[in-house]
């Protein structure tokens, strides 16, 4: 019918106006290419830069509703997409067995993906969006030619060493006097004497950091279910470097025997036969190790009462399986930190930060008096996500991430980018977690989290790297702390430490910290 024909001219016209709303430039938007109509069914061809197909189809079809409703009393009964496929710049690669995918053609610097036909029960899912968030993001990174790390300088030290005190590899020093032994590949055995070491710059940190700002110690787990890292990110950004855990079939050791018979017999273990017994890994070995901190506020409501949250975890390792550079106590598998974390109103998550920068100052410029520096980077949750956030120049104000990093004169001058070591570093997140793990004000403010790591062995080799063993090269609260609580003995065996040298070495060490 005319009328009906010219109800539709004018729907289609409205469509059009729709496609392109909330769009500055309207090419960015979404275009209707050509339309004809048959029988009962209206085709239209759009064509989109910006807005997402399942939106364009559904913006079309709410006009057109409207319209042709409110003129002619007639409805739209169903929306299809066909034949619709989306083109990226970059050649992508996305796998084909992702759902709604029908086929991918790249050729001269592009990707076309072809969509299976979508219904509008499909449109609605959350599914299609993520695909797309998804291309977006592959397209992003593309561009990219892979990933950028951003680094820029925001406070240093003062010069405090003329000439360095040492310029020893205290990982050597270590490993030859036989304080750690090489337990498996990034994996340590701290003998007591090490561990002392390590608790000396440990416990000043809380008592000088920690504590006096009110962080309070909780105890996180270690193994975390797989539901955790699809939350965080973790298992898409970083699932190279994680380690993973199974449990066991059964428990009933009976029908472990033909493998125990073998064992018993054969005296191996061989791995693959071991894995028929074990079910499908469906825990990942602690990574962030704030992790347990988010889920703990999963659905929870907090009101302004309970805020701000402050707590600390040191109650174990973290593991991260690294692929390549694994040297000394410096970088590592099996890793010790302290974590600290909190939660509050953007606000309170901005002056935690701000107190505990001051604190860490502080701590990297008196209290153990050695040279540092602070650089704004590329944030851990982005980077451990897999996302593809572009870093914002520094604002201390929002979220993001400050490293700190302390100078390794065995590695050479202070010009030498490779001669810092980070250290820790201290985070604020935004929303990044209280979003997915929904964590929620019960006035509806928003709510940010914020985390900071300090990396224990790590913290120990760059202050030995730059002070030496010798105490009488120490800060006083370092020298006081020795003085009170005395070392343990070292282990001495007739084989142990190995070398003629490593056994001088540690002669030597104990002259310095018993004395
Ligand atoms: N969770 C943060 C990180 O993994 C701080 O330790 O870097
Ligand atoms: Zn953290």
């Amino acid at each position: 019918m005319e009328e009906d024909l010219e109800a539709l001219r004018i729907g289609i016209d409205s469509a059009a106006r729709a496609l392109v709303k909330g769009f500055k430039d309207p090419e960015e938007g979404g275009r209707i290419e050509s339309w004809s109509f048959s029988g009962k069914v209206l085709s239209l061809v759009i064509s989109s830069r910006r807005l997402r197909i399942d939106e364009a189809a559904m913006r079309v079809k709410n006009v057109l509703e409207e319209v042709l409703g409110s003129t002619r009393k007639i409805g739209v009964r169903y929306v299809k997409l066909e034949d619709a496929f989306i083109e990226i710049d970059g050649e992508v690669r996305v796998s084909i067995k992702l759902p709604f995918i029908r086929s991918i053609e790249t050729a001269n610097g592009r990707t076309k993906i072809f969509l299976e036909v979508l219904d509008e029960k499909d449109l609605k899912k959350p599914i299609l969006l993520r695909l797309l968030r998804l291309l977006n993001e592959k397209e992003v990174r593309a561009g990219w030619g892979g990933k950028t790390e951003h680094w820029q300088l925001i406070r240093q030290s003062k010069i405090k060493f003329d000439t360095p005190i040492t310029v020893e590899d205290p990982n050597r020093i270590l490993e030859e006097a036989g304080l750690v032994k090489r337990f498996s590949i990034g994996q340590w055995l701290y003998t007591p004497l090490a561990v002392y070491l390590l608790n000396t710059v440990r416990d000043v940190f809380i008592k000088e950091v920690v504590q006096p700002l009110g962080f309070q110690e909780a105890v996180f787990p270690k193994i975390y279910p797989l539901e955790i890292g699809l939350k965080t990110g973790h298992l898409r950004g970083t699932i190279n470097s994680m380690i993973f855990a199974s449990l066991p079939k059964t428990y009933n050791i009976e029908e472990f025997e033909e493998l125990t018979d073998y064992m018993y017999v054969t005296n191996e273990a061989p791995p693959e036969e071991i894995a028929k017994y074990l079910r499908y890994p469906e825990y990942f070995l602690c990574f962030a190790q704030c992790e347990p901190f988010y889920w703990f506020f999963s659905n929870e409501l907090l009101d302004d009462r309970s805020l701000p949250i402050k707590w600390f975890d040191r109650s174990g390792p973290s593991f991260r399986w690294e692929s390549g550079g694994i040297y000394g106590l410096e970088r590592v598998i099996e890793f010790h930190r302290v974590e600290i974390v909190w939660l509050g109103k953007p606000e309170q998550v901005v002056e935690i930060r701000n107190d505990l920068l001051k604190a860490y100052e502080k701590f990297m410029d008196e209290i153990l008096d050695l040279e540092w520096r602070m650089a704004w980077v590329t944030p851990w949750y982005y980077e451990q996500s897999g996302a593809v956030e572009k870093v914002e120049e520094f604002d201390i104000d929002r979220p993001g991430t400050i490293d700190f990093e302390l100078w390794l004169p065995y590695k050479g001058p202070r010009e030498d980018r490779k001669a810092w070591l980070e250290v820790g570093n201290i985070s604020i997140h935004g929303t990044k977690f209280t979003e997915p793990f929904k964590v929620k004000h019960n006035k509806g403010e928003t709510l940010w989290t914020g985390c900071s790591g300090y990396g224990s062995q790590r913290w120990l080799v760059a202050f030995l790297a730059q002070r030496g063993f010798n105490p009488e090269n120490w800060p006083p609260i370092l020298r006081e702390y020795i003085e009170k609580n005395p070392p343990p003995d070292p282990v001495i065996t007739v084989t142990y430490p190995k070398t003629r040298s490593g056994k001088e070495l540690l002669d030597k060490l104990m002259k310095y910290l018993k004395r």
